[in-house]
């Protein structure tokens, strides 16, 4: 009874809902429309449309109704989840029209699947908030998008905006307070900015990261009400106009990653922008003393300020006293300029700040509690690459509880600082060469949250310590740490994807527990003395490993089996140890990705498997001193990646995942890399015989080649001189004959030459630089003749020697020309590793922001020279010095 009453009451409450629904909360063909719209949804992953079911659409997620009416007002289907939780919707079905009450319609960051923009979104006359950002339409935005004319908030991010930026758009959209258009790939200003209507009604302006080029406009200067203005990442050039000090509701100013210079009075206005909470200018071509400015610049603003980001730029000077009245500051970046002179203790008064980079300047002094003190908010610290060193009592206790730590190069030691012990939250930690001579076990007390360790180039001996369990990348490299790896460091530290603990004096052999970093893609264990064989179980990072440097310790036994089935290893170097052996066939088959293969200072033998010369990747390639023999393989001329195409290699794959690796602390940022590389191949000290093929000058990428010291017999190839990129070229000690080729003389980039010791005769031809080298470079030829051996020529053959005007085309007065032949020689040892520095090359947006972290991270001690140098360059073009 009372089981059937419950029933009937249940079936009432549930037959009244549905009434209501219907009535009040639901129209049929709205539901009907959304069910169509359903439809075309064919992927759901996280079920956000499982609600999607039943009378009342109202109650379903991602819709709103108007509550008198019941008509539906909004559909929100924003992806909470970008990059991975998309709908992947292939169609939207036009009954969609029929919710014509829709003011609110969000579909941003999913998955439209490159279908186009559905035109008759244009009819949707109440819509005053549209957000179609990143949400993978495809084609070009239709103008009918025009028609609506009550829109206040538009959101066309990531879409290909070509039809509007000429349209009429704006005209109709006499309410739009916020634009949204990043990432749509724009060339220049929309010529709709102009329109007097928008100029008023806009609040909000986003048109950061496309290619805007020129000078900032004035039709957006005039745009008066403009509270929020985001033209980063664009190609802007030119000073910041004066009429930007009319815009007096600007809280938000963000023209960083541009190629903005300016001169410092036009900044020293910028205080009449009462209002501003953000200026941020990083990344551009600014310069100044601000001493200059000091006094002047801010003290207005002072109180509403909250991010000051400076960095990147030229400015110069001591750090200005100005900072003093920003009260309100949460984050100042200063870094990469050339800011100099002690740090201002009125630092420490900033209460409230979160955020201070002064890394990569010329600052100078001490810097001690008194700048730290108060700061206790501070969670993200960098001092690094300056000349500071940090003078903290042992036994201060921090007010703060930083997750950021850069202090390389600063002088930190001897012993590691005490108060990092009182730091539970840091999960960075940098101290790159930072005189520390301390026990490693010192190092930590309660760092369990460290996920980024970098103590290299510092004194620090004692044994590797338990490690904190969650890091991912662990440089120890170029200390004195002693004793054997740990057996269980691969279940101590499952997640390490980068690890570095070359440079030391590690012992005994590799643990097996190493298979169990499966997120493994730099591993670098050279220039220590372990011994035994590469065990197997390193065949089971195959998934991720790029990097395996294991060059420099005592292995024996043979090539390793187990990496035969890395195919993504792009550097490999076993060289500098025992091994022995034959090269294995496979090589060439399996490890596709292969760029850099060093083998040299071994024990190998046998031949030069012809399976090598299907490394298409392949760029560098050291054999030298082994025992190899046989002839050099004809087919080394389908080694395509040492071809020269436009100048350039692609680098592919195996960077991208490198770049993984530092994630978390920059990317943001595609990466679409073409470098240039030096292309090395070293053959030097075995036992090689018969002639050098002439196919070899096909290489035409090659910067450096050694077969020096071989049993090499015949002539030198007759087009050598097609070797246009060539800068070494070392041939010496075998019992090559005949003459040099005069085409040798075309190689206007030679810089190092060795023939001697052959059996060489003739005149050295003349022209180009031939001459300019040392007689070293000659002598050990008894028929050799001309300058600048001693011996003369009888036969006058100089009219064969080519004028200057075969250097035509060379690329020339580069003044900050690497040399990459010293990359080359220094190969052997510690090959590669800056090319993750020199891919920073390329875009701007995040080559400034990364140069730091090569700096600390890929600056080992034989590639020094070359990361140095792409670091200088990356950063002369960051601010485009001209010196
Ligand atoms: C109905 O909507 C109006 C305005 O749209 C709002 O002020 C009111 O609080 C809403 N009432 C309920 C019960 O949600
Ligand atoms: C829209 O949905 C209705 C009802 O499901 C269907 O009949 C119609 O073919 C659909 N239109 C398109 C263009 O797919
Ligand atoms: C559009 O949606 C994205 C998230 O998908 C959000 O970040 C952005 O602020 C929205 N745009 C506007 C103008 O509200
Ligand atoms: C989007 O959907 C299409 C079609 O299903 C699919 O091929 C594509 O990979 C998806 N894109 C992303 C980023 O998920
Ligand atoms: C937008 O307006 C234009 C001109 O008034 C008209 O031709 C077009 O059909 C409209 N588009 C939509 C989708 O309503
Ligand atoms: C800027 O505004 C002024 C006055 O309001 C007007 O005369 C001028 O044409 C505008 N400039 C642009 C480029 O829109
Ligand atoms: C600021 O606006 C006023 C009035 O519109 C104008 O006279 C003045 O030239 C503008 N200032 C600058 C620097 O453009
Ligand atoms: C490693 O080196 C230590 C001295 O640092 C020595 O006592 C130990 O025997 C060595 N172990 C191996 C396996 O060579
Ligand atoms: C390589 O992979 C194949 C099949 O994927 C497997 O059978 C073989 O054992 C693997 N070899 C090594 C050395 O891991
Ligand atoms: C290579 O050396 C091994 C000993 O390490 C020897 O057994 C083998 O015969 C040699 N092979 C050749 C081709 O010389």
């Amino acid at each position: 009874m009372v089981l059937q009453n419950t029933i009937i009451f249940v079936l009432m409450v549930l037959f009244s809902w549905n009434i209501y629904g219907l009535s009040l909360h639901c129209h049929e063909n709205e539901r009907q429309a959304l069910l169509d719209f359903k439809k075309g949804v064919i992927a759901d992953p996280f079920n956000r449309l499982s609600s999607w079911v039943g009378q009342d659409c109202c109650k379903w997620q991602g819709v709103g109704c108007n509550n008198k009416t019941g008509n539906v007002v909004k559909l929100d289907l924003r992806n909470p989840f970008p990059s991975s939780d998309y709908l992947e919707v292939i169609e939207v079905n036009s009954s969609l029209l029929e919710l014509e009450h829709l003011n609110y319609l969000d579909l941003s960051q999913n998955n439209f699947t490159g279908i186009k923009i559905p035109k008759f979104f244009g009819s949707f006359q109440k819509l005053k908030y549209l957000n179609l950002s990143y949400a993978m339409f495809g084609g070009i935005v239709p103008h009918d998008l025009e028609n609506l004319s009550m829109l206040q908030h538009l959101d066309l991010s990531g879409l290909n905006l070509y039809s509007m930026s000429s349209g009429s758009l704006p005209s109709s959209f006499p309410f739009l307070s916020s634009l949204v258009l990043s990432s749509c790939g724009l060339d220049e200003f929309p010529s709709f900015l102009s329109h007097a209507n928008l100029s008023l009604s806009l609040v909000n302006l986003d048109l950061s990261r496309n290619n805007l080029k020129g000078s900032i406009p004035q039709a957006l200067l005039n745009m008066t009400s403009l509270e929020h203005l985001d033209l980063s990442d664009n190609n802007l050039k030119g000073s910041i106009p004066h009429a930007i000090l009319n815009m007096t509701s600007l809280e938000y100013l963000n023209l960083s990653f541009n190629e903005l210079s300016s001169d410092v009075p036009i900044i020293n206005e910028l205080k009449k922008l009462y209002h501003l909470e953000t200026l941020d200018l990083f990344s551009n071509s600014f310069q100044g003393k601000v001493g200059d400015f000091e006094n002047s610049l801010f003290p207005s603003i002072g109180y509403s300020l909250k991010t000051l980001k400076l960095g990147d730029n030229n400015f110069s000077g001591h750090l200005p006293n100005w900072l003093y009245p920003l009260k309100n500051l949460e984050i100042l970046d200063l870094s990469a300029n050339h800011f100099d002179g002690p740090i201002p203790e009125s630092v420490g008064a900033l209460l409230r700040l979160k955020e201070l980079d002064l890394s990569d300047n010329l600052l100078t002094g001490v810097v001690s509690e008194v700048h730290l003190a108060k700061l206790s908010k501070l969670k993200f610290l960098s001092l690094s690459n300056n000349f500071l060193s940090l003078k903290i009592r042992s036994n201060w206790i921090p007010p703060f509880q930083l997750d950021f730590i850069y202090m390389s190069h600063c002088e930190v030691g001897p012993q590691f600082p005490e108060w990092l012990r009182t730091q539970t939250t840091l999960m960075v930690l940098h101290m790159h060469n930072s005189d520390i001579s301390d026990s490693l076990s010192n190092c930590y007390g309660n760092l369990s949250s460290l996920e980024t360790l970098d103590l290299s180039y510092n004194q620090i001996y004692g044994k590797v310590p338990p490690l904190p369990r969650h890091i991912t990348i662990l440089d120890l490299s170029n200390n004195k740490i002693s004793g054997p790896i740990p057996k269980n460091i691969g279940h101590m530290i499952p997640f390490v994807e980068f690890l570095n603990l070359s440079n030391n004096s590690l012992n005994g052999t590799i643990p097996g527990s190493l298979c169990k970093m499966q997120n493994l893609v730099v591993l670098d264990l050279a220039f220590n003395t372990l011994s035994g064989t590469i065990p197997s179980s390193i065949g089971q990072l195959q998934k991720k490993l790029g990097t395996l440097h294991l060059n420099n310790n005592k292995f024996h036994g043979e090539f390793p089996s187990a990496l035969r089935n890395h195919t993504r290893l792009g550097i490999l170097d076993l060289g500098e140890n025992a091994l022995s052996g034959e090269i294995p066939w496979w090589i060439g088959k399996d490890l596709v990705a292969l760029q850099i293969l060093s083998l040299r200072s071994n024990r190998f033998n046998g031949t030069i498997p012809p399976k090598v010369c299907d490394m298409a990747n392949l760029h560098i390639l050291d054999v030298s001193r082994n025992n190899l023999s046989g002839t050099i393989p004809t087919c080394f001329r389908n080694l395509s990646g040492m071809l020269l195409l436009n100048g350039s290699i692609s680098f592919g794959q195996y960077t991208q995942e490198i770049m993984q690796v530092i994630k978390g602390i920059y990317l943001e940022y595609h990466i679409t890399s073409e470098v240039e590389l030096p292309f090395n191949l070293d053959l030097s000290s075995n036992n090689f015989v018969g002639q050098i093929p002439e196919e070899l000058t096909l290489l035409t990428g090659l910067t450096g080649l050694n077969l020096s010291r071989n049993h090499l017999t015949g002539k030198m190839p007759e087009n050598i001189g097609q070797m246009k990129r060539l800068e070494s070229l070392d041939f010496s000690s075998n019992h090559l004959s005949g003459s040099i080729p005069p085409s040798i003389s075309a190689i206007s980039t030679l810089e190092t030459l060795n023939l001697s010791f052959n059996n060489l005769s003739g005149p050295i031809p003349t022209g180009s630089q031939l001459q300019t080298f040392e007689n070293s470079s000659y002598i050990g030829n008894s028929e050799l003749c001309g300058f600048p051996l001693q011996r003369k020529c009888f036969h006058d053959e100089q009219s064969h020697a080519p004028s200057h005007n075969d250097r035509k085309g060379q690329p020339e007065g580069d003044h900050l020309k690497i040399n990459w032949f010293y990359i080359g020689i220094v190969s052997g040892f510690a090959v590669g590793n800056w090319g993750v520095c020199a891919v920073l090359l390329f875009k701007k947006t995040w080559r400034c922001a990364y140069f730091r972290f090569c700096d600390d991270i890929y600056d080992w001690l034989f590639v020094f020279v070359a990361v140095r140098a792409v670091r200088l360059k990356i950063k002369l073009k960051c601010s485009e010095v001209q010196d």
